[in-house]
């Protein structure tokens, strides 16, 4: 069984959106999924209640109650949504449940300065220090050819963390979430670019690069 977690304490960054679709990507593919909400706010656990009945079957995990005490015993992939604000004890539990960490980060000043801090906090936690658990980032709601995102790009670039993937801002994503699907499963005329720049960020998760 692995465990994916999105985690970054900056709320907005688009944990929620990361998890939903990852969660979609592994069943699409076959894989047995629970997909394990620990934000209170529950933007998971409300999308698999949008999900239609004729799409393969996702289980809901109420993590911000009871942790992954609910989570089905058969699953290959449990996805972690994170909730925002977590420090401390808090961010060190979190951790514990997880072998990989998927970090999104947006196109803004705020959110770079927000996730570099967050990052060095992470480097402090003994689990990822010991690389028991293995973290790569993801831009996300990129738009090319602004300056904002250069320096995003050039952020991730150099940090001492992988840098996986760059995700467009894409009304695909709304569209998706709103139907209780991922953008896999939306039609390919759509989706198809966004099929595209999830790419990177699919191998990573299947290989061992992002396993400990
Ligand atoms: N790549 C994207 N393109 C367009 N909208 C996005 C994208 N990623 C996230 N969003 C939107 O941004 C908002 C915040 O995303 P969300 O996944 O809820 O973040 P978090 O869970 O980190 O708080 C949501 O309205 C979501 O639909
Ligand atoms: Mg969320």
């Amino acid at each position: 069984m692995r465990h994916i977690m999105v985690l970054n304490p900056k709320g907005g960054c688009g944990k929620s959106t990361l998890a939903t679709n990852i969660a979609s990507y592994f069943v699409s593919q076959g894989a047995a999924v629970a997909l394990a909400d620990y934000d209170p706010q529950r933007s998971s656990l409300d999308w698999l209640a949008r999900r239609p009945d004729n799409r393969p079957a996702i289980a809901g995990v109420a993590g911000y109650e009871s942790g992954l005490r609910h989570a089905p015993r058969n699953a290959d992939f449990i996805i972690i949504d994170a909730p925002a604000r977590s420090h401390g004890k808090e961010l060190v539990d979190l951790v514990n449940h997880a072998e990989t960490i998927v970090v999104p980060v947006l196109p803004s000043t705020i959110d770079i300065q927000a996730t570099a801090n967050f990052l060095e906090e992470l480097k402090g936690v003994s689990k990822i220090g010991r690389k028991a658990a293995k973290i790569g980032t993801v831009a996300n709601r990129v738009r090319d050819n602004t300056l904002i995102f250069d320096d995003l790009d050039e952020y991730l670039t150099k940090v001492r963390v992988p840098y996986i993937a760059a995700l467009r801002e894409a009304q695909n994503y709304v569209r998706a979430y709103t139907r209780g699907l991922g953008i896999f499963e939306l039609p390919e005329y759509l989706a198809w670019p966004d099929w595209d720049e999830w790419e990177p960020l699919t191998a990573w998760l299947r290989s061992v690069r992002s396993q400990p």
